[in-house]
């Protein structure tokens, strides 16, 4: 019976821990920094966890073994060394630890930022991400809601909002930064393992803030370079009757498409918005039945949007422009 004193938080820890891994977990580091962060967390919890051991360890002391009064000289002692000198070294300890991750979680100012091998400007708008891949020497590559970069290779962000504030975080690569109007936030994350890794925005935008959010995609160096190059380029055997619809209906007012008339700079990017995981930023999978209700009712999907409803269009035309858009590879 006295077994399950034990069992029973053990085995409560285990499910609860069980939660901790997967593709948006602090817990679950797959960069240098998102470790360092891990790292930290786990040294409060132990350490946190045995003073909570001495501090019950001296009541139950206190209440069972020893209840008679202390002289005035132990008290004076416990006082001064449990009460003063004990926080005093363990808080500047852990200060001093948690300043020492900072140079490398920020080594990047906002002008060698500029000059950095890969950076990539993400612009928080009210409900999606803008994403631009700066090369030096290179045109830059504009695309939306999801984040590519190379596995082992620190990459520079520069993070901007164009409305209010949202919050960029990639839990399983690194902490998170603010995105403020009119200000422009460096971050620097290196991947440490390749997969595809969830970024929720975190801060409070606006009604769909809990519907915005992109993958994170790390790759290898070489699969990277290819798939940034080939993004440089149009998407090639494109449905023209789809293209055509596209433009007819205003919609490149709005979006832009890589090698067409569409140059709109209000909505998301559309280039290659086929080869994307999700669509809405993170709400919905990359399918037909997704580009529809996105065009028919996209206020439905994801409330506050800024996009017009397009459900007076005839049924054909939303899906013509539905197949052009998912083929767009
Ligand atoms: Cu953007 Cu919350």
């Amino acid at each position: 019976m006295r077994g399950a004193i034990f069992i029973i938080p053990a085995l409560a820890a285990m499910l609860v821990l069980a939660g901790c891994a997967g593709v948006q977990s602090t817990l679950d580091p797959g960069g240098r920094e998102a470790d360092a962060v891990a790292k930290l967390f786990w040294g409060m919890v132990i350490g946190g966890g045995v003073i909570w051991l001495i501090v019950m360890g001296a009541l139950l002391y206190t209440t069972q073994f020893k209840r008679g009064a202390h002289s005035e000289e132990t008290a004076g002692r416990f006082i001064l060394w449990g009460g003063a000198v004990f926080p005093v070294v363990g808080l500047t300890l852990l200060l001093a630890y948690g300043l020492s991750l900072m140079p490398s979680l920020r080594p990047w100012d906002r002008e060698t930022a500029e000059g950095a091998p890969l950076r990539i400007e993400v612009v928080g708008e009210q409900f999606w991400w803008r994403v631009i891949y700066h090369r030096p020497g290179e045109e830059p590559v504009v695309s939306a809601n999801e984040v590519r970069l190379p596995v082992g290779e620190r990459v520079a962000f520069s993070l901007k909002s164009a409305d209010v504030i949202h919050s960029f975080w990639i839990p399983s690569l690194g902490g998170k930064m603010d995105m403020i109007p009119g200000r422009t936030n460096s971050l620097t994350l290196e991947a440490t393992r390749t997969g595809t890794y969830r970024a929720p925005c975190a801060e409070f935008c606006g009604t769909s803030h809990a519907l915005m959010a992109f993958s994170a995609i790390v790759m290898e160096p070489d699969d990277f370079d290819q798939w940034l190059d080939a993004r440089s380029r149009p998407s090639e055997g494109v449905d023209a009757a789809g293209a055509d619809a596209f433009l007819r209906n205003g919609c490149g007012s709005c979006h832009a498409v890589a090698g067409t008339e569409a140059d709109g700079q209000v909505g998301p990017d559309l280039s290659h918005v086929g080869s994307r995981e999700t669509l809405g930023a993170g709400i919905l999978p990359n399918d037909l039945d997704s580009y529809i209700a996105l065009i028919a009712n996209p206020d439905t999907v994801k409330p506050g949007i800024r996009m017009p409803a397009f459900h007076g269009l005839p049924e054909e035309e939303i899906s013509t422009i539905a197949r052009y858009l998912e083929g767009l590879k």
